[in-house]
Formats: structure tokens, C-alpha cells, sequence
């Protein structure tokens, strides 16, 4: 199945580079401002021209959650696939479970039983421990650590190098900043950050 990858920044690179360690056919890059080729790739046109293309599948190279989530259901009602991404180099238990149009990068540790949803990230070298849930559309940056049965809502961003405390829950859209420790749950939609994780705003 030849596949489309939905934008041409900084994540793209690292997917565009995960579906050549998995020799994947990629028909070319769709961009709303980036016209030069990405990596060897073609750019064929704007994000809304998804359909065009005769691709089958595309996958949602965008690193903004909302973004991400938002071309994904464009993607799925264009008609194409969203296959899950897991690099090679990944460490996924087979008791896990991986969503739609998620990505597993490099490096990235996924434990048993834990459940990565659709159109989540779990980005290079970060490691997701046994039982974790995480919803649709969330981020895990490189170098986090998600430890055993954490949860982290829709679309919620743990920066690169947090780590999560056993149990812990992210509620959506959350975000716990680069290098932060958390260790009590954060409420949606709140920033947190720092050792122990503090509110940086939105939640008291
Ligand atoms: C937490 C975060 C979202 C805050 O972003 P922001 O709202 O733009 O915050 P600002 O840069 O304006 O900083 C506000 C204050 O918080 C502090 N701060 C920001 N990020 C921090 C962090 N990660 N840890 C500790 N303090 C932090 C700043 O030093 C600043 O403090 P000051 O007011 O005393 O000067 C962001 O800094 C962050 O860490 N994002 C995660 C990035 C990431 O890992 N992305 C993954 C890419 S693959």
C-alpha cells in the first residue's frame, strides 16, 4: 500500500525515516506552506488535496496533537488507511496493543498490556510501562517515561525526558513540561512542570 505522510516538519523527518527502516512505499509529502522535496520525498500538494493522490494509507506526521488528530479523521474520511507505525528498532510487548495511525519510535519501549491509542506518538527512546493507557492523540516526547498502569488522556503531551509516577493520570489535553516529575495526577487541560511538577497554569 503506497502512503501518504501528512506534513513536512520536524516529526516528519523522523517518520519518513521510520517507514524507510520499514520499506515502505511512501507516494510522496502533502504541506500546506512546505513545497521543496522532504528527505528525497515529493511534495505533491496541500493537506486538504488528500484524496488526489491514490494512495492508500497515509500516515499523520504532524507533532501538534490537535493537528494530528484532526487530519487523521480527515484521512479516515477520505477513505485511506492509517496503519500503525512501529520502527523496527521499537520494543512493543506482544500483549500491547497499538491504535490506528499511532507511531512507535525508535528506541521506544511499549509494555505488556499497556494500550497506545489512535494517532498517539510514543517518540524515540520514550518508554511506556506495563498496563499504561494512552488515549488517542497524545504524545509521549523522547525520553519520557511513562511507569506501570499511568494514564494519559486524549491528546495530552508529556514532554521529552518527564517521567510519570506509577498510576498517575493525565486528564486530556494536559501537558507535563520537559524534564518534569510527576507525581500527583494532572487535571485537564493543565501545565505542569518541574521536580516535583508543579502547575504552570491552568489548574489552580
Ligand atoms: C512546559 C511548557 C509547555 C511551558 O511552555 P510555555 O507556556 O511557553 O512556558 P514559558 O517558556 O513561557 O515559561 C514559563 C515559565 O515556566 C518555566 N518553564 C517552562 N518550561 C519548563 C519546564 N519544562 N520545566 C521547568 N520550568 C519550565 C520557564 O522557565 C518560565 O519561568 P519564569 O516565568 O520563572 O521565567 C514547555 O516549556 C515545555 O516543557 N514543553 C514540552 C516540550 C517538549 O518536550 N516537546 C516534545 C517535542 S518532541
Amino acid at each position: 500500500m503506497r502512503l501518504l505522510v501528512l506534513g513536512a516538519g520536524g516529526h516528519a523527518l523522523v517518520v519518513l525515516e521510520a517507514l524507510d527502516a520499514l520499506g515502505r512505499e511512501v507516494a510522496g509529502v502533502l504541506d500546506d506552506r512546505a513545497t521543496a522535496p522532504v528527505l528525497g520525498r515529493p511534495v505533491l500538494g496541500p493537506l486538504a488535496s488528500l484524496e488526489a493522490h491514490g494512495a492508500g494509507g497515509a500516515v499523520v506526521a504532524l507533532g501538534d496533537n490537535a493537528l494530528r488528530l484532526h487530519w487523521g479523521e480527515a484521512a479516515r474520511r477520505a477513505g485511506l488507511a492509517l496503519p500503525a507505525l512501529v520502527h523496527p528498532a521499537a520494543l512493543v510487548s506482544p500483549s500491547a496493543r497499538v491504535g490506528d495511525g499511532a507511531q512507535v519510535m525508535a528506541r521506544a519501549s511499549v509494555g505488556p498490556l499497556a494500550a497506545i491509542g489512535a494517532l498517539a506518538v510514543v517518540n524515540t527512546a520514550a518508554v511506556v510501562e506495563h498496563d499504561c493507557v494512552v488515549e488517542d492523540g497524545a504524545h509521549i516526547a523522547p525520553g519520557a517515561v511513562l511507569c506501570g498502569t499511568v494514564r494519559v488522556g486524549a491528546g495530552a503531551l508529556v514532554g521529552a525526558g518527564a517521567v510519570v509516577a506509577p498510576g498517575r493520570r493525565l486528564g486530556a489535553g494536559a501537558v507535563a513540561g520537559a524534564g518534569a516529575a510527576v507525581v500527583r495526577d494532572v487535571p485537564p487541560g493543565a501545565v505542569v512542570a518541574g521536580v516535583p511538577a508543579k502547575p504552570l497554569r491552568g489548574s489552580g
